[in-house]
Order: C-alpha cells, then sequence, then structure tokens
C-alpha cells in the first residue's frame, strides 16, 4: 500500500559520493505522491547540485540554519515532518544525531522532529565498522530510529566492502514501511474498488463525437476518498483530472472501451461504483475521414451501447456491493428504482441533474441512494466529496453487516 501520498517528507542528503543517489531517492518519493522538503548539508553540494533538487523536489532545497523566508526552517521542518529520512548518512551526521549536537540545518532538523526518522548511512569500510559510528548507530537504534543499510559492493576509489547506500527504491520502500507501521486502521483497508468517471465520448468521425457534459468530478471524488480510507482503487476514466496518489488509473474514451477495462479490473473487486456517464448510443459506422458540411447533412445512424451496469449485475460475484448512479431530469425516484431493479445493483445514487448545484460539472451534488432492500437515503446538497463520503459509508456498513452474518454462520 502506498503511504507516502501526501506525507510531508524530510529528505536530508549529507555529503558522500553516494548523495547522487539521493536525486534519484527524491524522484520515487515525489512519483510516489509524497510531498518532499530536501535539506542539504554543505558537504552534500560537493557532490550534487541544490538546483537538481530544487527541480525534482516538492519546495526548494534548504542549506542553512538561517532563511530569510523562515526565521526558525529547522523546527519548521521538524514539526511538519511525517517522516525524516537521510540518505546518505555520513560518520558526521550520524555522530552528531546521536550527541545531539545541531550544528547544521539537517542535524538541527533531527534535533527537533519528533517524526520518525530514516537513517542511510554510506561510508567506507573502515569508518562504518569503526567502534564510534558502531557505538552511535547502535545509540540511533535504542531511540527507535530506522536504520536501512548499508551495502556491500563498490565504493569510492575502487574499493569494495561494507558501507555502500542502499538502492533508492530500498529506501523509499523502508520509508512507506515506516509511515506503514504509525498508520491507524481505516474502515476500507484491503478493499479493492473500482470507480468509474467521466463521460464517454461515442465517434462519428475523426473530428466529431456524441458526448455528454460530465466532468469527472463525481467519479473522481469517489476515488479519493477510497483512496484516503485505505482502499486499492482502481479508476477508469475518461478525464485527464487528477487522480489520487496509488490508484491505478485506465483511461478510456468510448463506452466499448469503458466496458472492456471495467469488466477486467471488476473481476475480482469487492466494490464498483459506476458513476460514469456512459453513452446509452454510439453511431452505428463512424466514418474515417473528416465528414464535409458540403456533402450536406449527414444520417447518423444509431446503436446501443453495451450496458456495463447491467452487465456487471448479471455476473456481479458473491459479497461484491455494486453501485450504479442515475441521471435523471424527472421522477427521480421512480427512474432510479426501474435502474435499482433492472440492472442487478446493490445501490443506485440518484441525482436530478437540473437541481441547481447538483449533476453534471458542478462542485456539489444532492442524491437519493436506493438501495436494493428497499431503504432510500437522503443526502442533501454538499461537496463531491462529501457525497462520496456519504455513499462509501453505506458501503463500508454492508460490509460489516455482511462479515458479521459469515461470522455468525
Ligand atoms: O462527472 P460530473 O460532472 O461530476 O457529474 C456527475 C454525474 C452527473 C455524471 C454523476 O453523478 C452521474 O449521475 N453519473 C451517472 C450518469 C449516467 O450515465 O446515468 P444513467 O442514468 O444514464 O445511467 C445509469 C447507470 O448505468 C450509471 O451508473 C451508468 O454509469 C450506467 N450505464 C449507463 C449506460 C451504459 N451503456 N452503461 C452503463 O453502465
Amino acid at each position: 500500500m502506498n503511504l507516502l501520498a501526501g506525507k510531508r517528507i524530510v529528505l536530508g542528503v549529507s555529503g558522500g559520493i553516494a548523495a547522487y543517489k539521493a536525486v534519484e531517492v527524491c524522484r520515487l518519493l515525489v512519483d510516489a505522491g509524497a510531498h518532499v522538503m530536501p535539506v542539504l548539508t554543505g558537504g552534500a553540494t560537493r557532490f550534487v547540485g541544490r538546483a537538481t533538487f530544487d527541480a525534482l523536489a516538492s519546495e526548494r532545497a534548504r542549506m542553512s540554519l538561517f532563511d530569510e523566508e523562515d526565521p526558525i526552517p529547522h523546527t519548521t521542518l521538524g514539526q511538519t515532518a511525517d517522516c525524516v529520512v537521510v540518505a546518505p548518512a555520513t560518520a558526521r551526521v550520524i555522530g552528531s544525531y546521536a550527541a545531539g549536537i545541531s550544528s547544521d540545518l539537517l542535524t538541527a532538523t533531527l534535533v527537533a522532529t519528533r517524526a520518525p526518522v530514516v537513517v542511510c548511512p554510506a561510508m567506507h569500510t573502515e569508518m562504518w565498522e569503526h567502534p564510534a559510528v558502531a557505538a552511535n548507530i547502535a545509540t540511533l537504534v535504542g531511540r527507535g530510529v530506522h536504520i536501512v543499510g548499508p551495502e556491500s559492493g563498490h565504493l569510492a576509489g575502487g574499493d569494495e566492502g561494507a558501507g555502500r547506500l542502499s538502492p533508492p527504491a530500498n529506501i523509499a520502500a523502508a520509508v512507506n514501511r515506516v509511515l506503514e507501521a504509525r498508520r491507524q486502521p481505516s474502515d476500507m483497508d484491503g478493499l479493492s474498488v473500482v470507480v468509474t468517471a467521466g463521460g464517454t465520448r461515442e465517434p462519428i468521425d475523426p473530428v466529431r463525437y456524441i458526448g455528454n457534459r460530465s466532468s469527472g468530478k463525481q467519479g473522481h471524488a469517489l476515488a479519493d476518498e477510497a483512496v484516503s480510507r485505505g482502499a486499492q482503487v482502481t479508476i477508469v476514466t475518461t478525464v485527464d483530472r487528477p487522480a489520487p496518489p496509488g490508484a491505478a488509473v485506465v483511461r478510456v474514451d468510448t463506452a466499448a472501451q469503458m466496458a472492456e477495462a471495467t469488466a477486467a479490473a471488476a473481476a475480482g473487486a469487492d466494490v464498483v461504483v459506476m458513476a460514469a456517464a456512459v453513452a446509452d448510443f454510439r453511431p452505428v459506422a463512424p466514418v474515417g475521414v473528416k465528414l464535409k458540411k458540403r456533402d450536406g447533412a449527414p444520417a447518423v445512424h444509431l446503436e446501443p451501447t453495451p450496458d456495463i451496469l447491467a452487465a456487471l449485475g448479471a455476473s456481479k460475484p458473491p459479497g461484491q456491493i455494486l453501485v450504479g448512479f442515475a441521471a435523471e431530469t424527472c421522477d427521480l425516484v421512480r427512474n432510479a428504482a426501474a435502474k435499482l431493479r433492472d440492472k442487478g445493483a446493490d445501490y443506485i445514487v440518484a441525482n436530478d441533474v437540473t437541481a441547481q448545484g447538483a449533476g453534471f460539472a458542478c462542485e456539489t451534488n444532492e442524491v437519493l441512494v436506493l438501495s436494493s432492500d428497499g431503504r432510500v437515503h437522503s443526502i442533501g446538497l454538499r461537496s463531491k466529496r462529501q457525497v462520496a463520503q456519504a455513499v462509501l459509508d453505506l458501503v463500508v456498513a454492508d460490509r460489516v453487516a455482511q462479515t458479521a452474518q459469515q461470522e455468525n454462520q
């Protein structure tokens, strides 16, 4: 599970030849969605440029205890960090940290933080095996500091032995593990969730299509909410909106592509939520070249698209919870109840897309959730994220009831 997403990580880099590998550590953490704040020692900049970290990290690299923008950068960094990782950590930095000496921004940040700390030593074998370094490492381990590596292999100057920095991927994985160990359990932990979002586009010719006004906001809000509650999420989407870090994203355009991607993802899923606005009809024979105005108005013959939700309802594995949406302009409850029945869903989230602040493209929504056991939940006008929260609360309550039932059997 990716726990780096959204976490504030101080990346301390001290002066050793392995400092160049810290660039890759920075990139891996940023790619995983972490907010990375680099802190370089003077020695680090002998080996790797500050501009590299400025460009790659989430904030400019810091080096000094005395910063014009922030009068006390070490406490700001230390107090706001979810984790501090030092890679590479030299014998000097390890010794200062063990002794509580805060003579530069990195060591001051280490002393000023209560966040978990991951130290990744890298130095020559003679230094690594020196009793003073070994004692300092033992002191840090005794205080709960996580030590990653070093490994054996090639060292600077053509030497071989223990002291090589752990591979960047191992360091990023170690930071993730440390965050995982401190994480509070969440109510969608371990659940696999598929969400569809956006409106499909059914081509008429290479430049024109039949589409709809879905922005993908409601579907993406569901994916964001599910990820934040610990689920493994696959989002099948037609829009370019940012997906939550850690989610698997499948980009599609047409109903047929969405049907294929959703069927594949839904096979092993615990929960499937069809928030996408799927076109009901598509041109039978899209033409391969742009239709010319001079040829007059074309006759576009339509055929039904695959009904993705109905197909999922018909082949629903035991225990899976299937949530559909209904975009209506009149008779909200009656139309939604018919969709609930016809499509074999466990829930239909019905929105009147003509209501003020509800439906397509806006930031808010107002829905009725009809469940297959006859309950109707009203979720008044609120943000799409809050609607997502309320819908997933119902799903989670169902899962809890299912589990309790299984345990009683
Ligand atoms: O994306 P936003 O701008 O945030 O807007 C949100 C929304 C209005 C798109 C969303 O809240 C919503 O209502 N989504 C469903 C839109 C829709 O296609 O409704 P429908 O009543 O036509 O379809 C009913 C259900 O069947 C839906 O779950 C739909 O995904 C599914 N369907 C429809 C047609 C089809 N061929 N296959 C399907 O699976």
